[in-house]
């Protein structure tokens, strides 16, 4: 399943890749990684053998094409500094659900940290039992999560990815994007959406076998491609940017902070812990007036976005004195 390649290879395709409007001669690499001609020949007839479109000529030297920002889980896991986050990736060119294969991989056993990517969805999910479009473009990827946390603890997991997400974005963006994270699942930039998390949970009532979180980033289509009712509120990256945002170090970005706002929530028990204040900078609800509809179809509660607290509930005003924790649901902002 995982398919990483050599140090040598992935670092081939680390200096095709940074300098893919040129050629890089076959000298040129050999001497940067230390190897010789020929292996850095025989790497590129693997990687090639992998389907990434590198043109060789015996004058010129190499050239990676990378067509339309090409997904592709060597370039992704070379220069990846995480432990465990996207250390096993697996990347389809088209599939159903991103979250259904990586439950597949989860009841076979695989690892914390196990990545889906899919360069398309055909039946996306999203939250409540709706449909999530996903065309080319996207980055519509699913972690395979083991915390060592109980699974009354793990309710602000979403949250956190989203934070994470945000991270990411603003890193890959040169801090030029900082979307807004619209508890408990979305993130918008301009008070619309571009990303939705899904998280599924596998568990028993005492433990937890394994999380599936999802995350769907609008990066590189036009909202237009999506339904219409979908459309008026939605936005994608490579909009607000005037420019696609290209996809492999955005997802090492992701990966790379997921796993730093995981640990850090696995270490605090469950907790937002030292996340929580730059979570509620990040808000787009506090302080606003906001509607929350209860899946469970107990009465919505309606009021003033005032505080999210260590555990990732929503403290909602209520008249004006009245505090009331939600844990789960969804936003309406009024
Ligand atoms: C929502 O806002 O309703 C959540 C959307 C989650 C979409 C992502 S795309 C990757 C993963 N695979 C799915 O089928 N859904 C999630």
């Amino acid at each position: 399943m995982l398919d990483t390649g050599t140090d040598a290879r992935a670092r081939i395709l680390e200096m095709l890749y940074v300098n893919s409007d040129r050629e890089v001669s076959g000298e040129d690499i050999a001497r940067a990684i230390g190897i010789s001609r020929a292996a850095v020949w025989k790497h590129i007839e693997a990687m090639r053998a992998k389907g990434l479109d590198i043109r060789s000529s015996t004058k010129k030297g190499h050239r990676l094409f990378p067509g339309a920002d090409p997904l592709h889980p060597f370039l992704i896991t070379s220069d990846l500094r995480t432990r465990e986050m996207g250390k096993a990736i697996v990347l389809l060119e088209t599939t159903g659900s991103s979250n259904d294969e990586a439950r597949a991989l989860a009841n076979k056993g695989a690892a914390h940290g196990t990545t889906v990517v899919a360069e398309e969805q055909r039946t996306g999910k999203g939250r409540l039992g709706r449909a999530w479009v996903s065309p080319k473009g996207g980055v519509w990827m699913s972690v395979v999560l083991r915390p060592r946390l109980a699974p009354s603890k793990v309710s602000a997991i979403t949250l956190v990815t989203g934070l994470a997400v945000a991270r990411a974005v603003e890193k890959a963006t040169d801090g030029k994007l900082s979307p807004l994270i619209k508890w408990p699942n979305d993130l918008l930039i301009d008070g619309k959406k571009v990303c939705g998390i899904l998280t599924e949970l596998d568990a028993e009532m005492d433990r937890l076998n394994f999380i599936i979180i999802g995350i769907g980033l609008n990066a590189n289509f036009k909202a237009s491609r999506l339904p219409e009712e979908v459309r008026k509120k939605a936005i994608t990256l490579a909009e607000v940017m005037g420019s696609d945002v290209p996809r492999v170090p955005l997802i090492r970005a992701m990966l790379e902070e997921m796993e730093k706002a995981i640990d850090a929530f696995v270490a605090s028990g469950g907790e937002l812990g030292p996340m929580r204040e730059e979570m509620k900078k990040r808000s787009a609800l506090l302080g606003r007036r906001v509607r929350i509809s209860d899946p469970g179809g107990t009465t919505p509660v309606e009021g003033k976005a005032v505080d999210i607290r260590g555990d990732g509930a929503l403290v909602i005003e209520v008249s004006g004195f009245w505090k009331v924790p939600v844990i789960s649901g969804s936003v309406e902002m009024l």
